[in-house]
């Protein structure tokens, strides 16, 4: 295979890859009952991992992308901040490996409302699956959504934060768009961690064009 065919070969799969994953037939999960509380990032790194872009953002008073996931003896809990434009959807795994049938929690924006999902992370695409968890709150003021999620998940190592398009009417959401990572290990309870922890950045698709840019010079 020469380099030309190589590099166009790789292109169709990255422009193939980045068009996979939108996905229809979503269902409701639940309704979430309003969130009296804003998520804010007070009490990060003390008793819950935070992350956010972008970073040491506090989405009680900023417009961001704000996640942190605090454990409880009965399962994590969630929180979700973000453009009320989309949606907010977070995947955990507990053996550090996404794509793979992963939990996600997903909070979406209709035009005054919130949805909440649950489902499955195929590679990079939602299987809808109907999970249940204990209860969600939602609140959606035209500029920001939050849910709080509380779950029974009890295990986990890392929690990958996405967003993207989500048409309320037809309960379609668009494709992932990775945010941010959150390590949920390290102890916690650091007194100097009154912002958000450690955020890993990097984008799905900048991982494939590096490795594709990779390839292409190893054989050139
Ligand atoms: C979540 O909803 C429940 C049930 O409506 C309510 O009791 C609780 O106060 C809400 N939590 C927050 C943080 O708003
Ligand atoms: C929210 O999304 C809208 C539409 O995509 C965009 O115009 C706006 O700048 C976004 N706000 C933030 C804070 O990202
Ligand atoms: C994917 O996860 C769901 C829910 O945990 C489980 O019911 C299902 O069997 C899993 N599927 C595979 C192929 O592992
Ligand atoms: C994920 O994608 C790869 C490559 O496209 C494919 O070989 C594999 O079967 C897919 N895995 C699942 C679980 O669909
Ligand atoms: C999803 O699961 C929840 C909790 O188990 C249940 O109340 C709800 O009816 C289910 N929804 C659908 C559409 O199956
Ligand atoms: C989460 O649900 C568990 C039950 O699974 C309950 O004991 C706990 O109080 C709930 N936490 C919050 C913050 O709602
Ligand atoms: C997802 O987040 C990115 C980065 O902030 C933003 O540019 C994009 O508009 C967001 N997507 C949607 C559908 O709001
Ligand atoms: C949602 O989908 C419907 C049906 O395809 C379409 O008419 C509508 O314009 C879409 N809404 C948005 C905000 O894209
Ligand atoms: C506490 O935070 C400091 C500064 O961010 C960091 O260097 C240290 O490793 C943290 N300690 C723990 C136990 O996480
Ligand atoms: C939170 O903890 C992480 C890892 O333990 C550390 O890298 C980060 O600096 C901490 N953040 C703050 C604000 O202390």
């Amino acid at each position: 295979m020469n380099t030309r065919v190589l590099v166009t070969v790789l292109f169709m799969v990255i422009v193939a890859v980045n068009k996979a994953t939108a996905t229809t037939g979503f269902i409701m999960n639940q309704t979430p009952t309003p969130l009296n509380v804003a998520v804010s990032n007070q009490k990060c790194n003390m008793t819950k991992y935070c992350g956010s872009l972008p970073s040491s953002c506090n989405p009680s008073s900023q417009s961001c992308y704000f996640a942190s996931a605090q454990p409880d003896a009965a399962g994590f809990l969630f929180e979700l901040s973000g453009n009320a434009t989309g949606y907010i959807a977070a995947t955990v795994t507990s053996n550090s490996a996404f794509g793979k049938n992963e939990t996600t929690y997903i909070c979406a924006s209709g035009s005054s409302t919130v949805d909440f999902y649950t489902a499955l992370l195929n590679n990079i695409t939602l299987i809808p699956a109907n999970m249940s968890v204990p209860s969600v709150n939602g609140t959606n003021n035209g500029i920001i959504t939050q849910c709080l999620i509380n779950t029974t998940i009890i295990s986990a190592t890392l929690v990958n934060i996405y967003n993207g398009s989500y048409n309320s009417t037809t309960r379609d959401l668009g494709n992932l768009n990775f945010l941010f990572q959150i390590n949920v290990t390290p102890p916690l309870g650091n007194s100097t961690g009154s912002n958000d922890g450690i955020t890993i950045q990097h984008s799905m698709t900048q991982a494939l064009l590096i490795t594709a840019g990779v390839l292409v010079l190893a054989l050139m």
